[in-house]
């Protein structure tokens, strides 16, 4: 038998990489699959090899029956919240999907539960498993450009999703900008202090609610994160990593969201504009990339009993940047954000 019991409640888009890398793990297995469509939890079983017997009408018959010791959570965002406190009060583990929840008070909540219950709740970013990310980190982190005050990012796609994106308040900056922010994070080492933002819906958009944001950021240790953003931008797309520029005290360094990391760092101060030298930033070579880098992450942390990156106590400053920044806009005011 092997080691740990896995239900996954949520078996929609996403939830087929989850049941691959949960397959992909030696020591995991999927004891459970539940989802509010029970047809969609059946196709799911399906589709990916496991007996009908997994499928489960609700996570309460799930958790009792299956007896997991973790649930992997790819609802919508608006059920994290039930569906991690019912896991958690049931002495499971819960590894969700981004963002932890639809709103700081209950991601507060589901914080304390963790807390309390002494179990591991981590939260999916995949974004920060990647070779380019670490690359810049570790150059960043071996002062390449020196002291770090500024963190540009633009992200910029025309995704035409349909299903519960379409109709949310804040598409963007709930459910995509929360990459885009936890990666700030991860960049700088910093952390969030008070936001500005301005929402918006494009013309021509087909999204209900804001499309489009931008962020100003007050950091800690004195940095400042600008982003700027759109899910509803025709032509000339960034990747979903975004473009990133990072100014520092020696240099600055960009990443193109794709391959090409690059610095520029002063290699003769003297003149009006000095003179500086070119330098490509190599990628680091990681394991496991994005989602499967993360999850490698997650259990890796499970098994040795430590805290991984992406745990909840940590993740909730990320979410904290989404929740402030939709605040800002409602309110056109400055919001200082404590998570
Ligand atoms: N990390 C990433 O890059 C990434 C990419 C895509 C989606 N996501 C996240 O993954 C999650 C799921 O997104 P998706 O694209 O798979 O959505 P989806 O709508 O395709 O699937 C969600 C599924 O959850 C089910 N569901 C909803 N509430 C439920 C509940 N209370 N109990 C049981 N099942 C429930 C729905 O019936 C649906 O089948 C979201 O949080 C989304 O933000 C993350």
């Amino acid at each position: 038998m092997k080691q740990y019991r896995v239900v996954q409640v949520g078996c929609g888009g996403m939830a087929h990489h989850w049941i691959d890398m949960a397959g992909n793990t030696p020591d995991l297995e999927i004891v459970g699959l539940v989802d509010l469509n029970r047809q969609t939890a059946e196709e799911c079983a399906k589709r990916h090899g496991l007996p009908a017997s997994v499928v489960f009408d609700t996570l309460d018959q799930a958790l009792s029956m299956a007896k997991p010791d973790i649930v992997f959570d790819v609802t919508v965002p608006a059920a994290h919240h039930e569906v991690t406190l019912a896991a958690l009060k049931a002495g499971c583990h819960v590894f969700g999907e981004k963002p932890l929840a639809d709103s700081m008070e209950r991601a507060k909540e589901m914080v304390a539960a963790a807390k309390a219950s002494g179990k591991l709740y981590a939260v999916m970013q995949n974004r920060r498993y990647l070779p380019q990310m670490r690359g810049l980190r570790k150059a960043l982190d071996d002062r390449l450009i020196g002291d770090i005050s500024t963190v540009n990012a633009d992200f910029y796609l025309g995704a035409h999703f349909g299903g519960f994106r379409d109709a949310m308040d804040s598409p963007l900056v709930l459910d995509m900008a929360i990459h885009t922010f936890d990666q700030a994070r991860f960049i700088c080492g910093e952390d969030p202090i008070a936001v500005y933002c301005h929402e918006y819906n494009p013309k021509g958009s087909w999204y209900k609610g804001h499309a489009s944001a931008v962020c100003m950021f007050e950091m800690t240790n004195d940095v400042v994160f600008t982003y700027r953003g759109s899910w509803c931008a025709e032509g000339l797309n960034t990747s979903w990593e975004s473009e990133w520029r990072v100014q520092g005290s020696k240099g600055s360094s960009k990443w193109n969201g794709a391959n090409e990391i690059i610095a520029e760092v002063v290699s003769a101060p003297d003149g009006f504009i000095y003179k500086h030298d070119r330098i490509t930033i190599q990628p680091l070579d990681t394991r496991l990339v994005g989602h499967d880098g993360c999850m490698d992450a997650m259990m890796t942390a499970l098994r040795e009993g430590k805290e991984p990156e992406t745990v909840c106590t940590d993740n909730i400053k990320s979410l904290a940047m989404v929740f402030g920044a939709t605040e800002s806009a409602k309110t056109k005011q400055r919001v200082e954000i404590g998570a």
